[in-house]
């Protein structure tokens, strides 16, 4: 078992004490840090980059050389799976990902079968690459998290072919013909899977579940469509590798009405956007499962006192520690961190969350003793 010089992410994910609450952020490789601007220029596209093995490795490093963040996450892409799965993607320029064979017909839904895994292997090399990277004299800085789209966030993205406000193809589909709906999720749910096993084995030490349109869903249609898929994932996944739990996250952005019903699905931890209240969310989970978030990243366009307080109101809001016992949170934007955002904005973040939770923790422990 390679040892974790800091392994504050994967105790607070199993609700084991800390010394203080852990952080990363969502998209934290990526076009607000210039290094990454120009990894990518000389790779020449977004696909270059998430496709090369070393690039991807470089890109995932640098966030954690500018800051001290708690975790790696994986640089790649969501969309990689239905791109394995023969739909062709492409970014275009200013306007995201686009698919060339959206699935438009009941024989394309029909034909379709989880992705043979070494047209990921590129992936799985970059996840190993990575866990070698992260190596300082035998001893790895921090966890590595692997990550994939949820089977209805990626079905919604297969289904339109690109982005989009109202998700009204998929929402068309999912109404008008369900059966073929649940197929789609069915081999959705296959690949994910297989793919998430995949990056475990590779070295991935947790891994997350974006489910990124999850609360685009009615209520009913979350639990029928997207929540009992991403159950199915969970309950496929490994719980252990190289002698360690791995800790899984499941994400549904807009998921606050559905936190209860989220928390016996399988994952250790729920991720939350910032419309969720992290002491009211707590008491409605119990000690089911840690929650991660929720800072709204937009706060991250104002000056650093700003930053400070709204990040202590996100550790404030939690609720209080007690000495020794379980926590279970893991610090984190509500959604991915914007291109807008000020480099020194995210070093004054970083050094709130640890220097005031690393308070906390400690306050805790003395009106314990
Ligand atoms: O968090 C990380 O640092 C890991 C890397 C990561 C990326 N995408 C890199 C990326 C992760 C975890 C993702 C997940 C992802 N991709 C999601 C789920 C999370 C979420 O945001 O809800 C979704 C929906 C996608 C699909 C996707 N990829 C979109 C809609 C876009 C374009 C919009 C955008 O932000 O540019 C991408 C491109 C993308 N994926 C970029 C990055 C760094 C920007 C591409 C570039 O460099 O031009």
């Amino acid at each position: 078992m390679t040892p974790i010089a800091n392994d504050t992410l994967l105790r607070a994910l199993l609700r084991e004490p800390t010394a203080y609450t852990p952080l990363w952020l969502m998209r934290q490789a990526g076009r607000y840090l210039p290094e990454y601007n120009a990894t990518r220029a000389r790779a020449g596209s977004f696909l270059a980059l998430a496709t090369s093995p070393a690039l991807a490795t470089e890109v995932t490093l640098q966030p954690l050389d500018r800051y001290a963040l708690d975790a790696a996450i994986l640089f790649s892409d969501i969309l990689t799976v239905p791109d394995a799965m023969g739909l062709g993607l492409r970014f275009v320029a200013g306007e995201g990902p686009r698919f060339e064979h959206p699935l438009r017909d009941e024989q394309q839904i029909l034909a379709l079968r989880a992705p043979d895994l070494d047209r990921l292997r590129y992936v799985f090399d970059a996840v190993a690459q990575i866990r070698r990277a992260l190596l300082a004299d035998g001893v790895q800085r921090v966890p590595l998290i692997g990550f994939s789209g949820s089977p209805w966030t990626l079905a919604c993205y297969m289904i339109e072919g690109a982005g989009s406000d109202d998700w009204r193809q998929a929402k068309t589909l999912m109404y008008a013909r369900p059966d073929l709906m649940h197929h789609l999720l069915r081999v959705n749910a296959e690949a994910v899977a297989a793919y998430l096993n995949a990056q475990i084995e590779a070295g991935a030490q947790a891994v997350m579940l974006f489910d990124s349109w999850g609360g685009a869903l009615a209520d009913r249609a979350f639990q029928e469509f997207s929540l009992q898929y991403s159950r199915q994932v969970l309950a496929a996944l490994r719980r252990e590798h190289a002698g360690r739990r791995v800790p899984s996250i499941l994400f549904t952005k807009g998921g606050g009405p559905w936190l209860q019903a989220m928390s016996d699905c399988g994952a250790d931890a729920l991720g939350v956007d910032w419309t969720v209240d992290l002491g009211a969310a707590r008491a409605r989970v119990g000690d089911r499962v840690a929650l991660q978030g929720n800072l709204d990243p937009s706060v991250l366009f104002a000056p650093p006192q700003a930053i400070e307080r709204e990040a202590r109101a996100v550790l404030d809001s939690f609720g209080p520690i007690e000495a020794g016992q379980a926590v279970g949170h893991v610090f984190n934007l509500g959604h991915g961190i914007s291109q807008f955002t000020p480099v020194e904005h995210v070093q004054a973040l970083v050094e709130t969350v640890h220097s005031y939770s690393r308070a906390l923790h400690r306050g805790s422990s003395q009106a314990g003793q």
